[in-house]
């Protein structure tokens, strides 16, 4: 196989390196083709642009592949929790002994928030979407802890696992807070003997004269819904984390930035839209035949299906997709969403549309159904991928920090606006 890339501009050729990354994907090199020819590569959403090089995680999207510092999704779901994949996603290992459990340690420690930060919750109206509140947020946290958040990379760095745990913690108790502030009820604190998705559902859902005692198969659902999320290579939120962290910006604010980009229907946003597609497929009566011709004809997306990278299913949509049937029944839980989902999937995958555009259910298809079934409200559901997202956002910051010279990221563009004119000045014209 060649190791070099020929290009030919105006009958000249410049040859170009190819590299190739531990699991075989090639990529030409294109750093100096501008610098040699004056041209630039064009390509509109960055589908074939390699924008980094990272060790965190590996996808096959055509194969379904989908692997964390080289352990299979499959592995991590079946042995081991969202803080054990968190550290790993970070960390590059598994935990074991000391050292997790000062990570666990610092998560623990952090999960309250300063009271000043009631003042900052008062001031989002009832209507706020947690999405926004969220972003807001974490880069409000930052301003409580200086010495983590100072956009002096030799020092953020110093601070890193200070501020990673912290985030980790935060984001959980961030999510809880605002749905009690957005219901208009009081603060709930942590409990340091709890799990760290049974804190979360303690935080939301209790009150304070009637615990919530959280049942261990609704946490153990959630935790793999986070465990699930916990990175994806470089989709639209790291991708954006990356670029703001590029600029020498702190972990707060590139992944308050992480949370904007996820926020939108594309991208995290999906794992809503699923459910308000199912529910109005049920109450209009239909079994999801006629939006699936809807879909065919262009009117409407099938929302949790389609994937920019994945050309086969989504390893994270079968894992939940078996899953939810065992969740269902464990948590004594009927949805007549579920059965619509079954049917759809079952005939999107045999119908040529699909077939020839590959596209397979993503794992926002059955996330959404499964977050309804233990209580979350439906638009807290981008909120749940955002703090499930946050391992793999704190590890892509940490990459970029740590390069000895890291450049800004700063692409280029095609311009097609108006041509060179002479300026007039309107009291000129008269
Ligand atoms: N329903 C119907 N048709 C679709 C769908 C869909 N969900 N997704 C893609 N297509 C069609 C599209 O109309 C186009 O058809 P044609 O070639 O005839 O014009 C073709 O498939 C290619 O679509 P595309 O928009 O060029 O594909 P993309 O790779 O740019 O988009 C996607 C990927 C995820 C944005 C898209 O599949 C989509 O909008 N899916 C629904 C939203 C969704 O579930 N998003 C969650 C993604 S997974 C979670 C995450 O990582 O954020």
């Amino acid at each position: 196989m060649s190791n070099e890339a020929k290009v030919i501009i105006d009958e000249k050729e410049y040859r170009y390196p190819i590299i190739v990354g531990t699991e075989g994907e090639r990529a030409i090199d294109a750093m100096n083709l501008r610098k040699d020819t004056g041209c630039i590569t064009y390509d509109d959403g960055y589908g074939n642009t390699g924008s980094c090089k990272s060790d965190v995680t590996f996808i096959d999207g055509e194969l379904g592949i989908l692997r964390h510092r080289g352990y299979p999704i499959e592995q991590l779901a079946e042995n081991s929790s969202f803080l054990e994949t968190a550290y790993l996603v970070i960390y590059g290992e598994l935990p074991t002994g000391d050292d997790y459990a000062k990570f666990r340690a610092r998560i623990n420690s952090n999960a309250n928030m300063h009271e000043g930060m009631k003042n900052i919750f008062s001031a989002f109206p009832p209507g706020a979407h947690p999405m926004a509140v969220l972003s807001a947020l974490m880069n409000t946290v930052g301003c409580y802890y200086p010495e983590l958040a100072t956009n002096d990379r030799h020092k953020d760095v110093q601070m890193f696992d200070w501020a990673a745990a912290l985030l980790l913690s935060k984001v959980r108790t961030i999510a809880a807070l605002t749905y009690r502030h957005l219901k208009g009820k009081p603060w709930v604190y942590s409990r340091p003997n709890y799990r760290y998705t049974e804190n979360f559902l303690h935080m939301m859902f209790s009150d304070p004269y009637n615990d919530y005692v959280p049942r261990s198969e609704i946490a153990d659902a959630l935790d793999l819904i986070f465990l699930l999320h916990a990175d994806h290579e470089q989709n639209c939120s790291t991708s954006t984390v990356r670029m703001v962290a590029s600029s020498g910006a702190n972990l707060f604010a590139s992944v308050a930035a992480g949370v904007c980009a996820l926020w939108g229907p594309l991208h995290g946003g999906a794992n809503m839209a699923v459910i308000r597609m199912l529910e109005d497929i049920h109450n209009t009566g239909d079994d999801g035949t006629c939006f699936i011709e809807n879909a065919k004809n262009g009117k409407q997306r099938l929302m949790g299906f389609g994937h920019r990278v994945y050309r086969n299913f989504d390893p994270r949509s079968r894992i939940l997709g078996k899953a939810a049937e065992r969740i269902f029944d464990k948590i004594g839980v009927q949805d007549p969403l579920l059965d619509i989902a079954r049917r759809i999937e079952e005939v999107a995958l045999k119908d040529d549309y699909f077939i020839s555009r590959k596209l397979y259910p993503n794992v926002d298809f059955y996330s959404g159904i499964i977050l309804r079934a233990i209580g979350i409200p439906v638009e807290f559901f981008t909120v749940m991928f955002s703090i499930g997202r946050m391992p793999g956002w704190i590890a892509n910051w940490y990459e970029i920090a740590i390069q000895p010279r890291q450049k800004i990221h700063r692409p280029r563009q095609i311009y097609t606006g108006k041509n060179a004119r002479d300026y007039v000045q309107m009291d000129q014209r008269g």
